[in-house]
């Protein structure tokens, strides 16, 4: 009795206090209640909050808050506002691709050793063409993420390599769509499998660091289709990606953050992605025509953004329908975010484990590109002179929010000596104190300065005729070590990036001379971002090793290959041209500026760009195979310690319906064991549309193979693999014919090829009519 009377008592009493209180009692919970049940109960000011992150503030750096509450994560790139009432939780995302960046580490984070594992690359990793491996980095990185309690990590990148001087395609894996699209898939299936948020990003066509955040990008719809939408197509479909960056630059007259088109009608009514869509940091320009696309969070979210659209909403510019769905899109992600499960994290990562998948990753990924008279691997008693400052100084991956706050980098010096090779002393001392002055004199700039203009590197060594000859005397053999890095803002340039400085050039001659004249071996190792110019060295060198940007176990793993103790089996995901000139956008890069049209906002000075992808489908080996340019080294090249033979090539049907199945036999016919990639190209007929000579759809890599050892590798081929995307009609149709598949080591080296027939034409799927240029493209076209 006595309870009853207390119950009515003390609610009496609530509402006495305060209707509110009372109020909140009985709202809808996040994590308990349905997401459209908190949405109903929402005002205005609660459903902008959801659609407009945190803002932007770092020690010394405020650049707009809109939510004053604490940081879970420190120092990473951004996070979500929370809602107290409704138990909404502020979410964190921390860059990159590569590993986590924090962009300010305090001593206490430095003293519990926050530091994050610095993963290979995304354009070495996809030299692997292995997405089993790619997907145990995935997992192991996803591992990382997890421990550190970030609820989405701001990776993979997947763009495609237009040009070689894109300033991040260190961060993006191929120019081809189809390893680019696998590659993210892999990764993003490896993150998301413990339990935390993959971003792909940039949401489309970011080829270009020059003017990123003006830049119109003019594109013919197929070039889209089949180029620069295909392979996030391709990784939306494989590993249904949490959450997608929308890129900086305009398609076709609109920011792609802001264009229906991009994010709703092919992302969502095409391609069936079901997560939530955010900005690039600052990008676009109009909020509410961000909304009104579908792009539901705009980060890192800005007070002003907070206003026009809540005015916009009040005065009828923005349905609150819309609006809704877009809060609806984030909350169900954020159910499934640790933080949205409540989950305790350790803050303690298991990097020495995560290291080692970093360095098996590394070596499995390196690419051979050229072993003359059986140079390589080196004998394990062997003396090196090791040449060229990044020898001893690695670059690990690029800058901005690509770097990685490592726990340390493993130069080729130091994986040298770890494998007990003598590395020449005297040259090491003189190398290190040469940068040891150059850093003292060269102190790093404030945090932002220093991502849009990094401090450049010691310029190489002087190595003179005499030291050369002195190390040919005192050493077995030789290493010419080239380093180059890039990152976010800027692309990479012509002169001493693209092609050698003159003080390499010099190194080089000099160090060759010296060691030839001797009849010593001179091995060249590539630690770069993007492709350089390798012919005006690589007949001068006996052997050269592509080691990419290995992440911090680069040197023990560049030391693996070197040595033997790993057969390489990188391929080029990405073509090394003969002549920059030869390049199908040279022409068009980075485009044409319109500076009497610059505009100051709060990310400085922006100047609208115009570029026109005139190449059209025609990008990479797509260009160099159907025009016949020979290239230095082609794509899908790379060598081992051993031969393979290709045989057996079977077709499942000699006609093709619903699928074909395509199988071969590879064996080591060499004397070490290694693992061959089998690539598998298709010319399809020529129909009413222009076609490549050949396209990769589909690769394989073998296990290792003992000498002596096979096996065989299977290939499925479906409709859409044959089908080319018509412009008129918004589909992808496969046109009836003759289909010719060729089985290679490399998009050159042909080893097999069988044919098979398409009996009718077939309307494989139809898209939605999206993104249309405004303006005529003179696209090239091959007139096969
Ligand atoms: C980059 C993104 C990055 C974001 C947050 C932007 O400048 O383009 O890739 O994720 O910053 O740091």
């Amino acid at each position: 009795m006595k309870k009853l009377v207390f119950v009515p008592l003390a609610a009496a009493a609530l509402l006495f206090i305060g209707q509110s209180v009372f109020a909140q009692g009985n709202l809808p919970q996040f994590g308990k209640d349905p997401i459209k049940d908190i949405i109903k109960h929402m005002t205005l000011e609660d459903k902008v909050k959801i659609v407009v992150g945190k803002g932007f503030s770092l020690p010394g750096l405020d650049m707009g808050s809109n939510d004053k509450t604490p940081d879970k994560i420190f120092a990473v790139s951004g996070h979500t506002i929370p809602i107290a009432r409704f138990g909404i939780p502020s979410v964190s995302m921390a860059d990159g691709p590569s590993g986590i960046h924090r962009w300010a580490m305090t001593a206490k984070d430095s003293a519990n050793n926050a530091y994050s594992t610095a993963w290979p690359v995304g354009t070495l990793l996809a030299s692997s063409w292995d997405t089993t491996l790619i997907r145990r980095v995935g997992v192991a990185f996803g591992e990382e993420i997890k421990a550190y309690g970030i609820d989405f990590i701001l990776g993979p990148g997947a763009n495609i390599h237009r040009n070689p001087l894109g300033g991040r395609n260190f961060e993006y894996y191929s120019e081809d769509p189809l390893i680019s699209g696998s590659s993210a898939a892999a990764i993003i299936n490896g993150i998301q499998s413990q339990g935390v948020g993959a971003t792909l990003k940039h949401f489309a066509a970011n080829n270009q660091e020059t003017n990123r955040n003006s830049v119109n990008e003019i594109i013919s719809e197929r070039a889209l289709r089949e180029i620069y939408l295909r392979n996030f197509e391709i990784a939306v479909k494989r590993s249904q990606p949490w959450t997608i960056m929308s890129s900086y630059n305009l398609i076709n007259g609109t920011y792609t953050s802001e264009s229906n088109d991009l994010i709703t009608k092919i992302l969502r009514d095409d391609w069936g992605f079901k997560g939530f869509v955010m900005t690039d940091w600052f990008g676009g320009k109009d909020a509410v025509a961000q909304l009104q696309a579908g792009n539901n969070l705009l980060m890192p979210g800005s007070p002003a953004q907070i206003k026009a659209i809540t005015e916009a909403v009040k005065s009828g510019k923005l349905s609150e329908a819309v609006l809704d769905k877009n809060v609806e899109g984030i909350l169900n992600v954020l159910l499934k975010t640790l933080t949205g499960k409540g989950y305790d994290y350790p803050d303690k990562a298991d990097l020495k484990a995560h290291a080692e998948v970093a360095r098996t990753a590394a070596a499995e990924s390196m690419v051979l590109l050229k072993n003359a008279g059986n140079t390589l691997p080196m004998q394990s008693e062997v003396s090196v002179a090791l040449f060229g400052t990044h020898g001893y100084d690695l670059i690990t991956g690029g800058t901005g929010s690509g770097d990685v706050n490592k726990p340390y980098a493993i130069s080729l010096a130091e994986g040298l000596a770890h494998a007990g090779y003598k590395v020449d002393k005297l040259l090491e001392n003189s190398y290190r104190d040469y940068l040891k002055d150059y850093a003292a004199k060269h102190p790093k700039k404030a945090m932002l300065q220093e991502i849009m203009n990094p401090t450049p590197f010691a310029p190489e060594y002087k190595v003179d005729g005499g030291s050369a000859a002195q190390k040919a005397d005192a050493t077995d053999v030789a290493i010419v070590y080239i380093g180059r890095n890039a990152g976010e803002g800027n692309d990479r340039k012509m002169d001493g990036d693209y092609e050698l400085t003159a003080q390499e050039t010099d190194m080089i001659n000099q160090v060759t001379e010296a060691f030839h004249a001797k009849h010593k071996p001179v091995i060249a190792v590539l630690n770069i971002g993007g492709v350089i110019d390798v012919t005006t060295f690589r007949d001068k060198v006996d052997a050269i090793l592509l080691a990419w940007e290995p992440g911090e176990e680069g040197g023990n793993a560049i030391t693996d290959v070197l040595s033997g103790k790993v057969n390489p089996s990188g391929k080029l995901a990405t073509t090394f041209p003969a002549a920059y000139s030869d390049v199908p956008s040279a022409k068009n890069f980075p485009g044409k500026e319109f500076p009497e049209k610059a505009t100051m906002s709060m990310i400085g000075r922006s100047v609208p760009a115009e570029v026109t992808y005139q190449e059209g489908i025609y990008v990479g080996y797509r260009y160099y195979n159907t025009f016949k340019v020979k290239p230095a080294y082609e794509f899908g090249y790379g060598l081992s310690y051993t031969n393979f033979s290709y045989s057996k090539l079977t077709l499942s049907s000699p006609a093709f319906s619903e699928k074909l199945t395509v199988s071969v036999t590879i064996t080591n016919i060499g004397s070490k064991a290694g693992k061959e990639v089998a690539e598998l190209y298709l010319s399809a007929p020529k129909g009413k549309l222009d076609k490549p000579s050949e396209e990769l759809k589909g690769f394989a890599k073998t296990k290792l193979l003992k000498p002596g050892e096979s096996q065989t590798l299977t290939f499925t081929l479906d409709a859409k693999a044959l089908a080319s995307f018509n412009t008129a009609q918004s589909a992808w149709v496969a046109d009836a014919g003759e289909y010719k598949v060729t089985i290679g080591a490399s998009s050159e080296n042909i080893k097999l090829a069988k044919s098979f027939k398409l009996v009718k034409t077939i309307i494989v799927e139809k898209d939605h009519k999206a993104l249309a240029p405004t303006v005529n493209i003179d696209e090239l076209k091959s007139n096969n």
